[in-house]
């Protein structure tokens, strides 16, 4: 277990990322001028969260510049964004967040908390109240979306660039959450091959097809997904 958020830094691999290690460390530093002290939580109360944040914004990153094509700059966001979009967690209990087990009914409802948790720990300024609406729809590109949508959310144009952000940051987080290694996701869960991530990403439980991703996009964050966990992850 990481004793140290900036111990991520030591663990970032040798091949050519050097920008993203780069951008991702400038981050590190921005989120931590008014977040140390979440994150230093966080990092005690979950044995996990601090590796899966880590891999949500480099991998939200590489999604946005690699499958929907943003310019570093656009995409630079992202990593301050995957850093901090689970410090709400700390509004949930220990007991809860490191469950070895499937969560019930109960404690998934529970553990919902954490996203209005995140948005009322931002800073107010300008650069953060964009960040929280995106930030806000991390958990709303499935089935069982939460916090439920507002009337704005329901009515995003979808080539809107705050929708496809709030997109790609849920795309990362789903991605994570199914191919990841246990060190940043519950013991229990077995990583998700490709195949499996991309049906899951475009198919309810019953097997009917969703509208979240295409199947290209679902395809694209897959392979990256892969490609990302191979060689890049914690
Ligand atoms: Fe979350
Ligand atoms: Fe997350």
């Amino acid at each position: 277990m990481l004793t140290s958020l900036m111990e991520i830094n030591i663990a970032l691999p040798k091949r050519d990322v050097t920008d993203r290690a780069k951008l991702f460390n400038t981050s590190l530093q921005e989120a931590r001028i008014w977040g140390a002290d979440y994150l230093d939580s966080l990092q005690e109360h979950s044995k996990w969260k601090l590796a899966h944040s880590y891999n949500v914004a480099v991998l939200s990153y590489r999604i946005a510049t690699e499958v929907f094509s943003y310019s570093s700059s656009e995409a630079e966001m992202f990593m301050e964004a995957g850093i901090v979009h689970d410090i709400g967690c700390l509004d949930v209990s220990e007991d809860i967040i490191n469950k070895d087990s499937v969560l019930s009914y109960d404690e998934f409802e529970l553990q919902k908390i954490h996203v209005e948790g995140t948005l009322k720990r931002l800073p107010d300024t300008e650069k953060y109240t964009n960040m929280a609406k995106v930030i806000r729809g991390h958990h709303q590109f499935r089935n069982d979306p939460y916090p439920a949508l507002t009337d704005e959310e329901e009515g995003l144009d979808k080539s809107s660039r705050l929708f496809m952000d709030r997109k790609i940051l849920a795309l990362a987080d789903q991605v994570e959450a199914l191919m990841a290694s246990k060190q940043s996701s519950r013991p229990y869960k077995e990583p998700s091959t490709p195949e499996e991530t991309i049906r899951l990403l475009t198919h309810a439980r019953d097997g009917s097809k969703t509208e979240y991703f295409t199947p290209e996009e679902a395809k694209m964050a897959a392979e990256l997904g892969q490609d990302f966990f191979d060689q890049e992850a914690l």
